[in-house]
């Protein structure tokens, strides 16, 4: 199974960015603790961040075919992007939302996610804890027994 993570604007300065909200881990040590908690389960991961939306979407594109499956933090564009709700419509893989922080407890603008209705859920406030929720979030969708899950 292989899983792409993909992470939106700013999140390339986790660690020194806003460490009161975001917290103090770098992407890099996030990825890091993804890696090793995946590797248990036998799936593979590849990480990637960019600052612009077309380039999210075309990720998202080609991650058809290549990938089971997507957890995506798409940053400040999970409350602005049009494009980004349409290339997880069009492409059909399933994604997971996540969030370092709890966007519902932040300002209103925060409170909307124009993703979520095309994704198959979120998982808002957890600090870095929220990739490793993401990753068996999404594991539990591809492959429930990977998990000992037999639904
Ligand atoms: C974020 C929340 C967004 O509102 C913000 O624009 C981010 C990070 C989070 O992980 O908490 O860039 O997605």
């Amino acid at each position: 199974m292989r899983v792409l993570f993909l992470n939106g604007p700013n999140l390339n300065l986790l660690g020194r960015r806003e460490p009161g909200v975001y917290g103090t881990r770098t992407l890099a040590e996030i990825e890091a603790e993804v890696r090793r908690v995946a590797a248990t389960m036998d799936v593979e991961v590849e990480f990637r961040q960019s600052n612009h939306e077309g380039q999210l979407v075309d990720w998202l594109q080609e991650a058809v075919g290549r990938f089971d499956g997507v957890v995506l933090n798409a940053g400040a564009y999970t409350h602005t992007s049009i494009a980004l709700r349409d290339a997880i419509a069009a492409v059909g893989l399933p994604v997971v939302e996540v969030h370092l922080s709890n966007v519902h407890a932040r300002e209103v603008f925060r409170q909307t996610s124009l993703i979520a209705p095309v994704c198959r859920g979120q998982i808002s406030g957890f600090g870095p804890g929220s990739y490793l929720l993401g990753l068996y979030a999404i594991v539990s969708v591809i492959e429930p027994r990977k998990l000992g899950w037999n639904p």
